[in-house]
């Protein structure tokens, strides 16, 4: 979480505004405030904002030309949403200003050594006391990871000087990229304007000096060679295509890219062969592990499921925060993570147990370059092109869906089916499960099995952006205790024709139930795939009309790089 991105150039030039377009693509980063800090007429100047970037750009009109720019989209995690505690920070002498993503796990000692310095900081937040060694450094800053401990990427510019300074330990991520006048830094490819040609990513323990756009590398204080790479943005982040969320162009993407990944793992040779590695690697093993995090973890639960039902092969989803060094992980075994954004910490945790137990790890990632992709022996991708709203719709049916192809080659009737059945869904969605006109105070979903799941993703949809309390449950479980909170107020969705007694206890209680009915399944065998899009939508309507923005719900940010 939290969005860097910076600019620098030879000739000055509207800096300010390319950062704050970047910004504004890595808002899905953070989003309680944002930052600047470029130079001006020889001194450093520093415009922050609490709330979205609309506000920070708000206070930042008419800014003048200038050759270095650095920015950041904040999601707290340490000191509270403030204008003071937002970034850049500060050194004490005001002369390096900072933006950092991460954690500084000696926060503590280090602001024991300033203070022997004589200096005294001036917020709760551990980002403040980077410019304070890198001003202690001075020109050993290369040396900077022996002073600081945790995992994080900053950029530093310093006053007078128009270079920036960048630093990474552990594996969140930072690219620098280039076109004919600028250079460029960002959290996320993502953002980087659609001129940039040329890409470098920082690797762990790196630091990167950039003067007059040359970058210097550094690997532990040795100086390094890095080449650039060449790099095409074949896409526009920021297109809604006449929605007015991207949730909304999320959900309506999902029958092109159902269509997109039957292609794919049909025909695509690249992916046959690894397709065909994975099976191989699947005969050879008693279990499968399957990690990963909310929406993604949900993913992985029916996959599981998926994997019993048609390999009679055991397989089991984690919770990736819930995997320990304890957990029994049967031998051999195989181990599958899914992920969006290929960031998420907890999961890369998992991974790290995973590993030192010598499981072989393959991945579902929408984000091939990301760290998680990096790590793992082979990465499936999703497909889906950049997923901007926090809330996930089409990477979760993306992920289900190629997670049952790699089980099986489905026929070509099955495959068309899915797609038929899709397109039906999403433009009957708003019938099958129409926004209550009355505000129910409470939800419950139900279903049994895969349906079950589907419940699970459901409800964690709907709390997300409506906040309202919702609660995913197995069907016939509803009856041994939470069945004493339903009232006359209570909505239930069910999923599945299988749940009539559950449907019944709740009617009996004055609760309003409303049934998704399942498809056949005899006749096609991968309707679940999308089975879950009328809640997404009714997810994303019940939050408008509640006048929530369903992009940037409250307290959340779409990439968890925290633990
Ligand atoms: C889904 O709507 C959520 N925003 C969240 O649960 C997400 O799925 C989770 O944080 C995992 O992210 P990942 O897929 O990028 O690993």
């Amino acid at each position: 979480m939290c969005g860097i991105f910076g600019c620098q150039s030879l000739q000055p030039q509207n800096l300010v505004e390319k950062t704050l377009q970047g910004l504004k693509i890595l808002e899905y980063r953070g989003y309680d405030s944002a930052g600047i800090a470029y130079n001006a007429t020889n001194q450093l100047k520093i415009i922050k904002a609490v709330g979205g970037l609309e506000r920070l750009a708000n206070k930042t009109t008419t800014p003048p030309p200038t050759n270095v720019c650095i920015g950041h989209t904040r999601w707290a995690t340490n000191g509270a949403v403030s204008v003071k505690n937002s970034h850049p920070h500060l050194s004490a002498d005001g002369s390096i200003a900072v933006v950092h993503n991460g954690i500084i796990e000696n926060y503590q000692q280090c602001v024991t050594k300033l203070a022997k310095h004589g200096i005294k900081l001036k917020t709760p937040v551990d980002t403040e006391v980077i410019p304070n060694i890198l001003y202690l450094l001075s020109h050993n800053k290369h040396n900077i990871h022996k002073y600081l401990q945790g995992q994080y990427v900053f950029c530093a510019t310093e006053q007078l000087q128009n270079n920036l300074f960048l630093a990474k330990k552990g594996s969140l991520p930072l690219y620098i990229g280039r076109d004919q006048q600028t250079i460029y830094i960002s959290s996320d490819t993502l953002a980087l304007p659609q001129s940039v040609n040329q890409i470098i990513a920082m690797e762990d323990l790196e630091t990167c000096e950039i003067i007059n756009q040359q970058p210097t590398f550094y690997h532990n204080n040795h100086p390094i060679r890095k080449d650039w790479q060449p790099f095409n943005q074949s896409f526009v982040a920021s297109d809604k295509n006449g929605f007015t969320t991207y949730m909304e162009k999320e959900i309506n993407e999902i029958p092109a890219i159902t269509q997109r990944i039957i292609t794919a793992y049909q025909s695509d040779p690249t992916i046959r062969t690894l397709q065909r590695q994975f099976r191989t690697q699947l005969k050879t093993v008693n279990c499968v592990h399957l990690c990963a995090c909310g929406t993604s973890y949900h993913a992985a639960k029916i996959i599981a499921h998926i994997i019993e039902r048609e390999l009679h092969l055991r397989a089991i989803a984690h919770i990736s925060s819930e995997l320990n060094a304890t957990t029994l992980l049967a031998e051999p075994s195989l181990a599958i993570v899914i992920s969006q954004s290929g960031e998420t910490a907890d999961t890369l945790a998992a991974m790290d147990i995973l590993q030192q137990q010598n499981i072989p790890i393959i991945a579902l990632c929408n984000v091939t370059t990301s760290t998680i992709a990096k790590r793992s022996q082979i990465v499936f991708p999703l497909l889906c092109g950049p997923e901007i709203a926090v809330a996930s719709t089409k990477v979760f049916c993306a992920a289900v869906l190629v997670g049952c192809l790699l089980i099986n080659d489905y026929n070509t009737i099955s495959c068309d089916n899915l797609i038929k059945y899709t397109t039906k869904t999403l433009r009957n969605a708003r019938k099958l499960l129409p926004t209550p006109s009355k505000i129910p105070h409470q939800i419950f979903i139900i279903g049994k099995g895969i349906n079950y799941t589907l419940a699970l993703e459901a409800a964690l949809k709907i709390k997300e952006v409506t906040y309202l309390h919702c609660e995913g449950y197995p069907a016939n479980e509803l009856k041994h205790g939470p069945l004493s909170l339903v009232d006359d107020n209570t909505l239930a969705i069910v999923f599945g024709d299988d749940s009539a007694n559950a449907s019944a206890e709740i009617q009996a209680r004055g609760g309003k139930v409303v049934t998704l009915l399942s498809p056949d399944y005899q006749h096609n065998p991968l309707a679940f795939v999308s089975q879950i899009i009328p809640a997404q939508i009714f997810a994303l309507d019940l939050a408008l009309s509640l006048g929530n923005n369903p992009d940037k719900p409250r307290n959340l940010a779409k990439s968890v790089t925290v633990l």
